[in-house]
């Protein structure tokens, strides 16, 4: 697929934002986001998902955007092509619950025949269920994991052969403070943002192989619909932690996100008490994905493919 390469001045406000420079990632040609280019956005009708689908329309893309409500995903639609540069830009929605690998599978299947191969790729679609550990059902366990992770993992899987047939992208997995450290209240969830981190270190080095660059972010409480949900059923102790992080903006989350992917950045912390957070949490990553792309690359055979 040919990407029209139009150049897009990067947006210059200065949010607080930790550029973690240490971990290497590939770019592809132009920038991941480039005008006329598709955009697929897993939980792009709310909140976070929501923020970054309408940037990535003001950067010229076309978004694709996967959701279970099809009224929200409707009316984030329409939202989303308010911010489009250009009128021919194109917004598409799959109503689609991730943690269903079969019609995910057929979602993205057509996303991909509607708009194309995606040149990047956020997963934001998650949920949280806060509680202490025993009154937390079972069943909320799976789900959390099914949704947060596999899902996850699912639509990295069903967009990487376009992606890399097209000669590269981006993708981004939405974790959170709480797949930095444990949290008393976040039994359920903390470990599937946890897990994402895993899969995220893992999948980098492979991926950089495949010209597609790979970031994690990692939001702190962040104000969307979502998050007011969850405040109900937070135990105090978890609301008194989490209170130590100011509320951000969704806007202001999604513009640390962008400006990761155009930086070319594998963590992205937005925010002061995240930066903090994950200097003190993964002080040497950077160091250490550089041994670890050192020792894979050097035997790798002659000529392979990076
Ligand atoms: N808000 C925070 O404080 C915060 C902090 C750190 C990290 N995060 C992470 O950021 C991401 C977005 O959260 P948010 O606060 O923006 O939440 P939100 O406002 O509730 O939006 C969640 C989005 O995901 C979709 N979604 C949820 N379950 C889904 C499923 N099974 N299949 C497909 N789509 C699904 C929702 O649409 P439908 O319900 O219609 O499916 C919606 O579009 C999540 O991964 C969350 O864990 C949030």
């Amino acid at each position: 697929m040919q990407y029209h390469g139009e150049a897009v001045d990067a947006p210059r406000r200065a949010e607080p934002f930790h550029e973690e420079p240490g971990v290497p990632n590939v770019a592809v040609k132009d920038g991941a986001i480039a005008a006329g280019a598709h955009a697929i956005v897993t939980g792009g009708s709310s909140g976070i998902g929501l923020a970054i689908a309408k940037l990535l329309a003001a950067r010229g893309m076309n978004v694709s955007i996967l959701a279970r409500n099809v009224e929200r995903l409707a009316t984030a639609r329409m939202a989303i092509e308010q911010e489009r540069r250009h009128p021919s830009q194109r917004i598409a929605c799959q109503a689609v619950d991730v943690a269903e690998r079969e019609p995910l599978e057929a979602a993205i299947r057509q996303a991909i025949g509607e708009l194309g191969a995606p040149r990047v790729l956020v997963a934001s679609a998650g949920v949280a269920a806060a509680g202490y550990f025993l009154d937390i059902h079972p069943t909320a366990f799976e789900r959390t994991m099914a949704v947060n992770y596999l899902g996850t993992i699912d639509a990295v899987r069903l967009v990487v052969p376009d992606m890399r047939a097209a000669g590269g992208g981006h993708i981004v997995l939405i974790s959170s403070g709480a797949g930095l450290l444990g949290i008393l209240g976040y039994a359920a969830y903390c470990p599937t943002k946890f897990a994402l981190r895993g899969f995220a270190e893992a999948l980098r080095p492979e991926a950089k192989r495949w010209g597609i660059g790979v970031s994690i972010a990692y939001p702190p409480d962040t104000d969307t619909p979502g998050f007011h949900e969850e405040e109900c059923t937070k135990p105090p102790e978890t609301r008194k932690i989490c209170k130590t992080a100011s509320l951000m903006s969704a806007d202001a989350v999604a513009r640390a996100v962008v400006r990761g992917i155009d930086r070319g950045r594998f963590s992205i912390a937005p925010g002061w008490p995240m930066t903090l957070l994950h200097r003190a949490t993964t002080p040497f990553d950077g160091v250490i994905a550089r041994y670890l792309d050192w020792l894979v690359g050097a035997r790798w055979p002659r000529g392979a493919a990076r």
